[in-house]
């Protein structure tokens, strides 16, 4: 994410991506029509969403996950993407994030499902993250924000009980610095991570998932840009504008892939 942070613009009072800023942008999306708007048009369906899963890349993920299984979410915003995977798959899940006001709107919308689908304000970063033996860690489009991917998946897997497994879904770009190579299957920052710490994994390929999204993405903020600015929102496009040139000129370039990586449980790693 650090390549992407170089290329925002200025957004006001809170640093882009912070927690601070993370709030406002939830705290605008759960009411915003012209958000829920941009979310049908840019991802197939509204769940709210931050990231760069559309709609056939979630029902993938969901098929991947099976009733009763105990998930942890980690960067899991306002819960919209958790609630729709919780009724899919009829997973328990506690779903994670550092933004309190995200975190605050999904106990509050999803109280009565409270048996099988909680929510916690966490920092992945900085907190133990709560429980242990999950069958599951899931990460949309969320480990970007930890900086160290070695120390990140050392932190998750330490969570997972034996057996169990991870599924990180996330986007890695080419800068004119990085090696040709580093857009192929088995060579991004992350398969560098997986492979330096010796995870058993395999990856399932979204890259032209990943490109359309953000040529929609670009296209419906510029569409919706006087709807967000009618109700007072400008804010949520000018967030969404601040990264969609970026990216939009990536998945032109074709300089863009996503994978969703499906990691075994490393016991070898929690025995240091
Ligand atoms: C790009 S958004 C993705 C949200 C959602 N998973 C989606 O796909 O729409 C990243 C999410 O990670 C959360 N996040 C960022 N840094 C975090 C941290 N250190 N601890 C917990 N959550 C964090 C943000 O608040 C935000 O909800």
């Amino acid at each position: 994410m650090n390549e992407l942070m170089n290329h925002t613009t200025d957004m006001g009072q809170a640093e882009m991506f912070s927690k601070a800023w993370y709030n406002e942008y939830f705290r605008r999306a759960a009411e915003s029509p012209a958000h829920s708007r941009f979310c049908k048009a840019v991802y197939g369906k509204d769940l709210c969403q931050h990231g760069m899963m559309d709609i056939d890349e979630m029902d993938f993920l969901a098929s991947l996950l099976k009733p009763c299984e105990k998930v942890l979410e980690v960067g899991c915003s306002n819960g919209h993407i958790t609630e729709y995977l919780h009724e899919k798959t009829g997973c328990d899940i506690l779903g994670l994030d550092y933004a309190d006001t995200a975190i605050a709107q999904a106990q509050e919308r999803t109280r009565d499902k409270a048996a099988t689908l909680n929510f916690q304000c966490e920092d992945l970063n900085q907190d133990e993250l709560p429980g242990s033996d999950y069958d599951v860690l899931l990460a949309i489009d969320s480990i970007y924000f930890t900086g160290d991917y070695n120390k990140t998946l050392t932190k998750l897997n330490a969570k997972l009980r034996p057996g169990g497994h991870m599924i990180i879904a996330a986007f890695q770009a080419k800068e004119d610095s990085d090696p040709d190579t580093i857009l192929l299957p088995g060579h991004t920052r992350m398969d560098e991570a997986l492979q330096t710490l010796s995870f058993r994994y395999v990856y399932h390929d979204f890259t032209p998932n990943v490109r359309n999204h953000w040529i929609k993405n670009y296209e419906s903020s510029r569409t919706l840009q006087s709807e967000f600015a009618a109700e007072g929102n400008a804010f949520l496009c000018e967030a969404r504008m601040a990264e969609n040139g970026w990216f939009k000129d990536h998945a032109e370039r074709e300089t863009l892939v996503r994978f969703m990586y499906v990691i075994e449980h490393n016991v070898d790693l929690m025995l240091g």
